[in-house]
């Protein structure tokens, strides 16, 4: 069975950006493939944190992930910084990348690269995001749009050190959505929908009530033409209410736009289509939440279980590159 491996920041409660271009292909990928998912709170870091409020957005993140329909009974759900191997094999691929390569990225650029102060770990960041999914031999990768270049250099990383230590490593394949792949901002939509940037008013979180929902799309910023047409680069605020209603109903936001007319009848319609899709996840994250615990304990059994499958690839790859490999029993 081909393996599916994918990865969430903790920035809390996931958004729709976040759901509609990557989680909600994952619930379809878990029954079809061997799934793994992890909350990655160790590529949070690259950020400032705060750390009353870590642990906590890390639960929320996966309660989230659980609400929208992952299920341990077909998924392993982990913890990144529950699984040790992931840093150490990072450092490998941090030595196996270049500078050139890291400094290309354009997320390390939109979000300070030129900057004295920007942590370190932002440069390094795709190397651990590699290791994350290298480590487990995956085949597929579900992300947005905004990942497909780190998916390309992790697939440059793998080659690379498959040609220079031995075939090591799967080189895998990005999976990007056909419709939603990149979700933008409703108050900035040339720029994607995110939580680390932008207003909450340009954010449309999956707990968001109706209210706020019809208050957000309401305001979401259109242009002065009066015409609805999909077209992303001269209507980027019409298109991206397409691409969401699209989205909602599983339907081409190109034969959604034909069906309307005015922008008020088109945001009244994505309003109803968005909490349609979010009052189930809704309903799962109450009773989830209420019960931290159990949360928990589905993440610790995910992490034994995907240290088991990651501890085998780093070994293979630490032999591969030629270090000596401690006596059985060890443990570092
Ligand atoms: P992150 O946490 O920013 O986002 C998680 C997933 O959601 C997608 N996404 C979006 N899709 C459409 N429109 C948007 N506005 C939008 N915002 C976010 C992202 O593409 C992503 O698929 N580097 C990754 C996390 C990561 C990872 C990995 C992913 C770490 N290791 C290994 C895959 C495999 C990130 O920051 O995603």
């Amino acid at each position: 069975m081909t393996r599916v491996l994918s990865g969430v920041q903790p920035s809390g409660v996931l958004h729709l950006g976040n759901y509609l271009g990557a989680v909600r292909g994952w619930v379809t990928d878990q029954r079809s493939h061997e799934a793994f998912f992890c909350v990655v709170d160790l590529h949070s870091l690259t950020l400032d944190q705060d750390p009353r409020l870590l642990a906590g957005r890390t639960l929320d993140a996966a309660a989230g992930l659980l609400a929208a329909g992952l299920d341990p009974e077909d998924c392993t759900l982990f913890v990144q910084s529950h699984v040790a191997a992931h840093p150490r094999l990072a450092w490998l691929l941090e030595c196996t990348a270049t500078f050139g390569e890291l400094r290309r990225m354009t997320q390390f650029k939109d979000k300070g690269g030129n900057s004295e102060t920007v942590r370190a770990g932002l440069f390094t960041y795709p190397a651990l995001m590699a290791a994350d999914i290298l480590l487990y031999d995956a085949d597929r990768v579900p992300v947005g749009d905004d990942q497909r270049q780190h998916l390309e250099l992790t697939r440059t990383v793998a080659a690379r050190f498959n040609h220079r230590y031995g075939q090591t490593f799967v080189v895998p394949e990005a999976a990007v959505p056909d419709v939603a792949a990149r979700v933008m901002d409703l108050q900035e939509p040339t720029r994607k929908m995110s939580k680390s940037v932008g207003s909450p008013l340009g954010t449309i979180d999956i707990l968001d009530t109706p209210d706020d929902v019809a208050r957000k799309v309401r305001k979401a910023v259109t242009d002065t033409e009066g015409q609805v047409r999909y077209d992303p680069v001269t209507k980027p605020g019409v298109s991206n209410l397409l691409d969401l209603l699209g989205a909602a109903r599983c339907e081409d936001p190109i034969a959604v736009a034909a069906r309307y007319g005015d922008y008020g009848s088109l945001k009244r319609d994505v309003v109803e289509a968005l909490v349609e899709l979010l009052q189930p996840l809704q309903e799962r994250y109450a009773v989830l939440s209420a019960d931290p615990y159990q949360i928990e304990q589905i993440l610790a059994a995910g992490a034994a279980r995907a240290a088991t499958v990651a501890d085998a690839t780093l070994d293979r790859a630490m032999r591969a590159t030629g270090f000596l490999v401690p006596p059985k029993g060890f443990a570092p």
